[in-house]
């Protein structure tokens, strides 16, 4: 099983709709999928349709009472454990227990045989939670902004980058992704030439559309299922194949 977690402090990346929507697509070519919602607000949990989840079916007892992970939801094709608001109360817990950050990793290896890959999605943060999915993960994917807002988010992230490497010298990058990008934009263009400048590893740019991204999030469905064959279901293919690759998934079983 490969851990990923799609970590940007920022909000409004495209974490939440990436790992919803990546997710989807590798559960439909056959993979064995486990989703992890780790912000309170609790959108991947609401966009996946699941409005019934209490804080015991969240990643508040691996972290607040280590133990193992809680029995995941299973949605769309998917598992999920998901978040509730209530969640937000682990931030203050988790950092006045020793070691608890580390919680999140020893409880998904013990899952390890029954799914290929894990996305975890991050809160709009860099507290205790985002460090427990960061820290649980092999390999980081990064959502950028493809405007001078994801410019500045950059040195805060290579920041928490730099104190995760105390804990877990070997968690990289794999990939980061730039995201709302209006190529009509002369500044949006600029931004991601800079972008390909600076960053190793880039996928290309998901453009900034509307309607369907929104829509799908009120149905609770992953674009996939409610608009199969539109515009953003072929961005989302085409960011699920930089995934894979990303992520060395190889082919499913
Ligand atoms: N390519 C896109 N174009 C337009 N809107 C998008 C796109 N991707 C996501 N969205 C919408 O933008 C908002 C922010 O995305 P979200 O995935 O919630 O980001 P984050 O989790 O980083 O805060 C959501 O309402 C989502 O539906
Ligand atoms: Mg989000």
């Amino acid at each position: 099983m490969q851990i990923a977690t799609v970590f940007n402090h920022a909000g409004g990346a495209g974490k939440t709709s990436i790992v919803r929507d990546v997710g989807y697509e590798l559960a439909q070519s056959g993979r064995r999928v486990l989703l992890v919602d780790l912000d309170p607000q609790a959108s991947l949990t609401h966009w996946l349709g699941v409005q019934d989840a209490h804080l015991e079916d969240t990643v508040y007892p691996v972290a607040v009472e280590g133990l193992e992970l809680p029995q995941p939801r299973r949605v769309h094709g998917l598992d999920l454990v998901p978040s509730h608001i209530s969640l937000s109360m682990a931030e203050a817990q988790i950092s006045g227990q020793i070691g608890a950050v580390l919680t999140l990793r020893r409880a998904l290896l013990a899952v390890r045989d029954q799914y290929d890959v894990a996305l975890l999605d991050s809160p709009p943060s860099l507290g205790q939670l985002a460090a427990l999915g960061a820290l649980a993960a092999d390999a980081l994917i990064v959502p950028v902004l493809t405007n001078q807002k994801g410019l500045d988010a950059l040195p805060g992230l290579q920041g928490a980058l730099a104190l995760y490497h105390r804990l877990r010298p070997e968690l990289r990058i794999a990939l980061y992704i730039p995201t709302m990008y209006e190529g009509r934009r002369a500044h949006d263009r600029e931004v991601l030439a800079e972008l390909r400048r600076h960053l190793p590893v880039l996928a290309e740019p998901v453009p900034l559309r509307g309607a369907t991204w929104l829509d799908s999030s009120t149905a609770g469905q992953p674009v996939g299922l409610y608009a199969p064959g539109s515009p953003v279901h072929r961005d989302v293919q085409a960011m699920t194949r930089a995934v894979t690759a990303a992520l060395d998934l190889g082919v499913p079983a």
